[in-house]
């Protein structure tokens, strides 16, 4: 599949899919889009809770919102244990051309950045000190992993109008399955399919107010 390097309005940039009519990140502001809804609504409010916190991103892709995780990590002193799935590893040259570390003062990252990128998969990789990364090459479809783990989830598929699967209620029990009692799930999809199947899997939900050129974003909280 054929992919496209665009310039998103906050001047960050991103990927578009020309063949699905979709890419990676809101094109109103791609590092917008990634601060508020996975760092200022997902990681920040946990880490109000706790210091040492165990994130699972779906969909690492180019790797921003690790990137930025990795930045308030350190910012914040926490220790964070990043997984993540990724079953379409984007090209390392491509990712080079998004120059994402050159948004918000991140340069002193690159080699981290870079690290995770290309680290193995299935290897837990020290990238700092205080944050370690694993990355996994599966299917969400088929992905297994031990339950009760994750304080936080960023669930960061490509839309339900692409992937209708990946929302299902059976993905959203997975991911119910996989964060501990209080832990959150952020997402910017505001279906309202979603948001049933969500709350079918056992999880309370919340619309909070979305990215620039979003109305609402998705919080959904697995009771503690
Ligand atoms: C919206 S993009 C993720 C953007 C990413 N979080 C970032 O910061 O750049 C969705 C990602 O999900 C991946 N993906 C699509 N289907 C998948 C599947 N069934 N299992 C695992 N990953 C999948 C895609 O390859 C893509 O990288």
């Amino acid at each position: 599949m054929i992919r496209k390097i665009i310039t998103t309005e906050d001047n960050s940039k991103s990927i578009q899919l020309p063949e699905w009519n979709e890419t990676y990140h809101s094109t109103h502001g791609a590092l917008n889009e990634s601060l508020h809804i996975y760092i200022r609504s997902g990681l920040i409010p946990a880490a109000e809770k706790n210091k040492t916190l165990k994130i699972f991103e779906m969909g690492f892709g180019t790797g921003l919102n690790a990137l930025l995780t990795l930045d308030q990590s350190v910012k914040e002193k926490l220790t964070v244990e990043y997984h993540t799935l990724e079953n379409y590893p984007v090209e390392y040259e491509l990712v080079g051309q998004l120059h994402h570390t050159e948004n918000e003062d991140m340069d002193h990252l690159k080699n981290s950045f870079d690290l995770m990128h290309l680290c193995d998969f299935s290897v837990l990789t020290p990238i700092l000190d205080s944050f370690s990364f694993i990355k996994y090459k599966d299917d969400l479809l088929k992905f297994e992993i031990p339950a009760n783990q994750f304080n936080v989830i960023y669930f960061d598929a490509f839309g339900p109008r692409i992937q209708p699967e990946l929302w299902s209620a059976a993905m959203m029990q997975k991911m119910f399955n996989m964060l501990l009692p209080g832990g959150r799930l952020v997402t910017y999809c505001a279906q309202g399919q979603f948001r049933r199947n969500l709350r079918e899997a056992g999880f309370t939900t919340h619309k909070l107010e979305g990215p620039k050129g979003k109305r609402e974003m998705t919080l959904a909280l697995k009771p503690e």
